[in-house]
């Protein structure tokens, strides 16, 4: 399910102080199964050693075009036919305008010229001061190479290595191995608008106390994850959590499930496919004070009265758009027991066609999990693994799904 497992990345160095992080990307690369080939510039060697790349990626670097290591002599030919993918990263402004020139003066954009475009796509990361950034010259320069077919990636903003702050950061090693991911996962889900609710929901007492559970939001936010790297827009509508938004997903934050409803209400006309994964309350206290409630010395506890929270997952499920087929429903069981009956009961209660069971405690907070899929046709069981790996798996079985309600 990995989509970088088996991959052959030549992973190219330009100069800048972001050479540090590529040594971290070559090292997730080759966690991820891929085997990495750098080759970096002369001014990448200047920020990071040769040796540092080589211990981590097993492979000798190549800095030059008259490397005698090739039989052929033919460094640029040989190691851009061997790749599935060239990235650079970083990208330094001076790269983009060699890129954008079609120059051919060093080993690096040599290869990218020589690359066979068709096969071996081109992926930069761009790394540089903000004012390099945004300068004309290196927007005109992107903007060609994207006309050539190049992927750019983004840069992120925050504070930068000279003292100022602004746009043009590279992207962090693992933000860079999410959109590697993206790029080379099959696009099951192109054209779909990917609805998601995750984590808990937080019923206020007072201003200082609430009501919650122990959902971490990391089931949720792994299928955002896996419904963008399936080319789908995905808007995540997350409980409290302290969980980094997938790259590429749109994601509003919420508290209470009334407004967890609101924000799903605001989003499901657009969306095709909603994934209720939220652990949201059932019940809240009919009334939040308004100050903190204070201990008054007698001894006496407050009394707490609770009013049932609506059902987001049935609402959606019920309303025009999903019951006339625009709409496609998929919502989650947390158990802890007797999971298939469960599951398949929940399923017919909240009127979806999808349901997933798993088991609660055995879960929350986890970073694996086991689903048991429950539609008309019968059951399923997805085996424990890493909740991404999970995720995918069922972004893959809701798209069959989907291909086949539509087809028929
Ligand atoms: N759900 C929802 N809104 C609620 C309660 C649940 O959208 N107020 C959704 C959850 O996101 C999940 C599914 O409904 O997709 C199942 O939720 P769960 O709480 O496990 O089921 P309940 O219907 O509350 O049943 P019970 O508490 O009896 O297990």
């Amino acid at each position: 399910m990995n989509a970088l497992a088996g991959k052959h990345l030549v992973l190219g160095l330009s100069g800048g102080v972001a050479c540090y992080k590529s040594a971290e990307l070559a090292r997730l690369l080759a966690k991820a199964g891929a085997t990495v080939q750098v080759v970096m510039t002369e001014a990448a060697e200047q920020f990071i050693t040769a040796v540092t790349m080589q211990a981590l990626t097993g492979r000798p670097v190549y800095g030059s075009q008259w490397d005698a290591r090739e039989p052929n002599n033919m460094a640029h030919i040989n190691l851009s036919r061997a790749a599935d993918a060239v990235l650079i990263a970083p990208c330094s402004a001076d790269f983009i305008a060699r890129l954008a020139h079609g120059r051919a003066d060093e080993l690096l954009s040599l290869l990218c010229l020589a690359r066979p475009a068709e096969s071996v796509p081109l992926l930069l990361a761009p790394a540089m001061n903000r004012e390099m950034w945004a300068h004309p010259a290196t927007q005109r320069n992107l903007a060609q190479v994207r006309g050539d077919g190049a992927v750019v990636l983004g840069v992120g903003c925050g504070e930068q290595a000279c003292g100022e702050t602004g746009d043009g950061r590279m992207l962090e090693p693992a933000e860079i191995m999410e959109e590697l991911a993206a790029f080379f996962s099959p696009k099951l889900l192109a054209g779909e608008q990917v609805l998601i609710t995750a984590g808990p929901t937080f019923e206020a007492i007072d201003p200082v106390r609430g009501i919650t559970n122990l959902s971490s939001g990391k089931m949720g936010f792994a299928i955002a994850r896996a419904a963008r790297e399936a080319g789908a827009e995905v808007t995540l509508v997350a409980g409290p959590v302290h969980l980094p938004t997938p790259r590429g997903v749109r994601r509003i934050d919420v508290v209470s499930a009334r407004n967890m409803l609101e924000a799903v209400d605001g989003q499901a006309h657009e969306a095709s496919v909603f994934i209720a994964t939220a652990a949201v309350a059932d019940w809240r206290p009919a009334a939040s004070a308004e100050h903190k409630i204070k201990k008054d010395g007698s001894g006496e506890v407050p009394a707490l009265a609770f009013v049932e929270n609506p059902d987001i997952l049935a609402h959606v499920a019920q309303g025009e758009r999903a019951r006339s087929g625009r709409l496609y429903c998929v919502g989650f069981a947390a158990e802890s027991e007797n999971l298939l009956a469960h599951a398949r009961a929940k399923r017919e209660r909240k009127g979806v066609p999808l349901l997933v069971g798993n088991i609660g405690p055995a879960t929350f907070g986890q970073d694996d999990n086991a689903l048991v899929l429950v539609d008309g046709a019968g059951h399923q069981e997805l085996p424990r693994a890493s909740k991404q790996v999970l995720a995918q798996q069922l972004i893959a079985e809701i798209a069959r799904r989907l291909g086949h309600t539509r087809a028929a």
